[in-house]
């Protein structure tokens, strides 16, 4: 997907002055985590932040919901971690890019539509509370970063994953700007679920990956916040930029 459309005149400005630096993030690559709640703009922002200094977008929920999705296939108890931790064996996750947008495969299967449903939404912060899933996870994140030019986003890329992460960015928003967000996304792929709903779904899912044992959602101390409540989508990318070419030096 081209997004230079999104950019106005004063981004694009930014990005012209900053060709030299933006020429360096590809030859001096680095890793880029981004964490922070649901829906306050992360994968968006790392999307468009990657496109632009042309590196690759790893969006870790992703691969949570395609575990959540082929556990709840099988029927899997996700109360019996033992169970779960055999199954994941069985599971093989790939991104592929399709028409610009990344698509998440699980064993073969283009899954991307499946995976953004309600029902692997409300069940996805139970599966990545269980430790046998996060290790599992994490060891893939970290060879995918073995080749630097990296956005990621998640909940513990820079506290788990990529403690060592150059540059490390903390997204935050007021939640009923979020759930309005989800709302619309929701709508535009055809959900009927209600606002209150989809409020109280993010409500639980904070609270489950805030409050679990095994890398909860926190702020890395060198994170920078980004709040992205009043931010336009032109605002976070700029900023995002602004921290890139900074961290790189
Ligand atoms: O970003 P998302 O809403 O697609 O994430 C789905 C769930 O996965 C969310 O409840 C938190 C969890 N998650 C996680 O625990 N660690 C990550 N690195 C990414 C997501």
């Amino acid at each position: 997907m081209n997004i230079n459309h999104l950019i106005p005149s004063g981004i694009r400005k930014v990005i012209e002055s900053y060709t030299t630096e933006i020429k360096k993030l590809k030859e001096r690559p680095i890793i880029i985590a981004i964490d922070g709640h649901s829906s306050c703009g992360k994968s968006t922002l790392s999307k468009d932040l990657a496109q632009i200094i042309g590196y690759r977008h790893i969006d870790t929920g992703a691969m949570y919901r395609a575990v959540t999705l082929y556990l709840l296939r099988q029927e899997i108890p996700l109360s019996d971690p033992t169970q779960v931790a055999g199954a994941l064996n069985d599971i093989r996750i790939d991104f592929q890019r399709i028409n610009g947008a990344n698509h998440t495969f699980l064993n073969d299967e283009d899954v991307e539509k499946h995976i953004r449903g309600l029902e692997v939404s409300s069940h996805v912060s139970e599966v990545a509370a269980i430790s046998a899933v996060r290790r599992f996870l994490v060891e893939q994140q970290r060879v995918i970063g073995q080749q630097k030019s990296i956005v990621m986003d998640g909940r513990d890329i820079g506290s788990v994953v990529f403690p060592e992460a150059e540059l490390k960015i903390f997204m935050t928003a007021d939640v009923d700007v979020r759930t309005q967000r989800r709302y619309e996304e929701m709508i535009a792929k055809g959900s009927k679920e209600s606002y209150d709903t989809i409020k109280a779904n993010l409500l639980h899912r904070d609270h489950i990956d805030s409050t679990r044992s095994d890398s909860p959602l926190l702020q890395a101390d060198d994170a920078i916040v980004i709040d992205s409540s009043t931010l336009s989508r032109q605002d976070q990318l700029n900023k995002a930029i602004e921290l890139a070419v900074k961290a790189v030096g």
